[in-house]
């Protein structure tokens, strides 16, 4: 967790007593096991009040993904743990791919999602696989009264967004924690976004399963995703499949929202990307 973070040092012994401020956020962070509410416990640990497991906040981040074999653990996420990778991704890497493979500026993209979501000034929004926090940023903007929470597997890219100069206006806070086992409490949350990121998961029903739980009623959701060309498409899905990349089939994303509870708002076909708008029935 990170958000107005306060650090004592002690001189002679060496500790270091990191608080946070987790209260900002004390009713949406849940267990990602069992998502019963998560307050803090001992200095640098969050507890389940359900289940009683227990969560270690270490250089200014609570780790929520549950100790056992991760479903995320591919070699996507390995790449996205390069800290090269990190530290070009928002400046260089996301704005030129971006161009590449939808034909639209990231800011462009960006607009279009936002503008969807269109997030209430106090709302409560979550950022999934938030990267360095790009979009987590322009979403607080938007927000001034609310607050977004950053959620990422990566702690690379994690470093990244706590490194970056703060949003204005709302409370911002970044958590690790994986996309199939969110550490959300059931519906905490008024708006999700979650873009460049859907092709890399494992489970995606999953995913959508675990985003209509953390969502109310109404809230919305606004994706960036892959989807296979018209000419080709099957064989480009089949090359990417051997390097984790997911491309999807026409009307596939569609149908999979449809399955976990949402109704289709708004799409927009770009290059090999996919932008859709979705509200959770
Ligand atoms: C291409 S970046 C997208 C970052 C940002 N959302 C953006 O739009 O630029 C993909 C991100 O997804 C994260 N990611 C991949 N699998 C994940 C998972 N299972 N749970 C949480 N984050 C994941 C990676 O760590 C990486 O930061
Ligand atoms: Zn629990």
């Amino acid at each position: 967790m990170h958000a107005r973070t306060t650090e004592w040092q002690c001189e002679t012994q060496g500790w270091v007593l990191t608080l946070f401020a987790t209260a900002g956020f004390a009713d949406v962070l849940g267990c990602p096991l069992c998502h019963g509410p998560l307050p803090p416990a001992e200095v640098g640990t969050l507890a389940c009040t359900v289940c009683g497991a227990r969560y270690p906040v270490t250089v200014g981040l609570a780790d929520l993904v549950p100790p056992e074999p991760g479903q995320a653990e591919t070699p996507n996420m390995r790449i996205m743990e390069s800290g090269l990778l990190a530290r070009v991704y928002e400046r260089a890497w996301r704005p030129i791919l971006t161009r590449l493979l939808t034909g639209m500026s990231h800011e462009a993209e960006r607009t279009w999602s936002l503008d969807r979501l269109a997030p209430a000034p106090g709302a409560t929004v979550l950022d999934l696989a938030c990267g360095p926090g790009n979009t987590t940023r322009t979403i607080a903007a938007a927000a001034p009264a609310g607050r977004v929470l950053g959620i990422d597997f990566s702690t690379a890219m994690l470093s990244e967004a706590l490194a970056a100069a703060p949003a204005d206006g709302a409370t911002v806070g970044y958590v690790r924690g994986d996309a199939h086992r969110l550490p959300l409490q059931p519906a905490s949350l008024d708006a999700v976004n979650c873009a460049g990121a859907f092709y890399l998961f494992s489970d995606p029903p999953r995913v959508l399963a675990g985003i209509a739980a953390a969502l109310r009623p109404d809230g919305r959701f606004t994706l960036m995703t892959s989807q296979q060309p018209r000419l080709g498409g099957a064989t480009t899905a089949a090359l990417m499949r051997p390097g984790g990349l997911r491309v999807y089939a026409r009307g596939e994303m569609e149908r999979l929202l449809d399955e976990a509870g949402f109704d289709v708002l708004d799409r927009r076909p770009a290059g090999f990307m996919l932008l859709l708008a979705a509200r959770r029935r």
